[in-house]
């Protein structure tokens, strides 16, 4: 069955937007509220990482808070009941609470909430209601994404009935599903879910997982995308508050073919392997993965971790990111990255016209 998108939905729900639709991943400890401001100042959405732990004492909560306070102020917002155009995005594995990171969101009337990586994907059910539940009491106005590396997955989160599907590809840089498949496969098998659905023409479609520019973009629309999300894109950018090493990593890696590896390995490695067994993460190939190939023992590679660490060393840092690393030559201002593949689409979508 042909793709139909669904045009400008999403520019109707975020009118500060501009086409085609980017957004930068919610990346926990690499985004904040003056890298979300400039993606939005430039016509994109933007996205802050909200955390994972939901308990009541969670100090990611706290943070949160205060930190969407402060995004308000730079947004310029003064009434309590204006929206505050940003996302805020959670790890779902340990769900425990959640209703906590709700009470804030709506508290901020953030515009988006995006979920990723549950224990079950159905696990997501329960989030959802919590968060339209809220929104009735409230009458807040907020768009649900939930993330999906599988078409039963993106099934369920229609069922469950979110707004925005991300479609996440094997090429996606960080944490995604150990056994996927890249964009080319999901992204069309996804859109025909979505169609085969009557609410259809109220959920928007993103393609994430190695766009890097604007030929990634075009690919993505053609396979039934409304819009795009980038992380490693994002990371090498000014205004990404990541470490300067990771930024250089990317931007000096090639050939992302041999450059990154998808592993549970990583995880390991910084001692963060507490994710359910169905996912692992890509990132660029370091020392450590290095040391461990050639036989080292996983004891080991921790401790030399947490020696380097300790010292003050950067080169055992694991550098999540996309197997399209190698396209990505310089770091950027937000602005010229989101205007420039704006502008590129137009160049890229010419080239595939004048070839057929
Ligand atoms: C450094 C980094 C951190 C990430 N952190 C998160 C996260 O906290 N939550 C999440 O849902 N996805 C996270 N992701 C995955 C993104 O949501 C997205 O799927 C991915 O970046 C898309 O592929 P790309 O990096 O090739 O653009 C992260 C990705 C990167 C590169």
């Amino acid at each position: 069955m042909a793709a139909v998108n669904t045009p400008k939905l999403l520019q109707k729900w975020f009118p500060h937007t501009t086409s085609p639709f980017i957004a930068n991943a919610p990346m926990l400890g690499f985004t904040d509220c003056e890298m979300a401001n400039a993606v939005n100042k430039a016509g994109g959405f933007g996205f802050i990482g909200g955390g994972f732990d939901f308990k009541p004492e969670s100090t990611q909560l706290v943070e949160l808070d205060k930190t969407l306070s402060k995004a308000r102020s730079i947004a310029g917002i003064t009434s309590s009941t204006e929206p505050l155009p940003i996302g805020v995005g959670f790890i779902t594995f340990s769900p425990a609470g959640f209703e906590n990171a709700v009470t804030i969101l709506e508290k901020h009337r953030v515009a988006a909430i995006w979920l990723s990586f549950p224990k079950a994907d159905t696990d997501h059910g329960s989030l959802v209601k919590m968060i339209r539940d809220s929104q009735k009491k409230s009458g807040w106005e907020t768009k649900i994404f939930v993330q999906v590396g599988t078409v039963q997955a993106a099934k369920e989160a229609i069922d469950e009935g979110v707004d925005v599907l991300v479609v996440q590809g094997t090429d996606a840089g960080g944490h995604q599903w150990a056994q996927g498949a890249g964009l080319m496969s999901l992204l069309p098998e996804v859109r025909d879910a979505v169609r085969a659905k009557s609410a259809s023409e109220n959920i928007a479609v993103l393609g994430a997982g190695g766009i890097v520019d604007g030929r990634g973009c075009v690919a993505a629309l053609g396979l039934g995308a409304d819009g795009i999300v980038m992380g490693t894109r994002f990371v090498a950018t000014a205004e990404c508050p990541a470490p300067e090493q990771m930024k250089q990593t990317i931007v000096s890696a090639t050939d992302g073919a041999v450059s990154t590896v998808k592993s549970v390995q990583h995880d390991i490695f910084q001692s963060t392997d507490v994710w359910p067994a169905q996912y692992d993460g890509r990132a660029v190939i370091g020392v450590s993965y290095t040391d461990s190939q050639s036989g080292v023992t996983n004891e080991e590679v921790i401790q030399r971790y947490n020696d380097a660490r300790k010292m003050g060393q950067d080169h055992r840092r694991i550098v999540w990111a996309g197997a399209s690393v190698g396209v990505i030559d310089a770091v950027v201002s937000v602005d010229e990255l989101i205007k420039g593949i704006q502008r590129e689409v137009k160049e890229a979508a010419a080239r595939v016209l004048a070839n057929i």
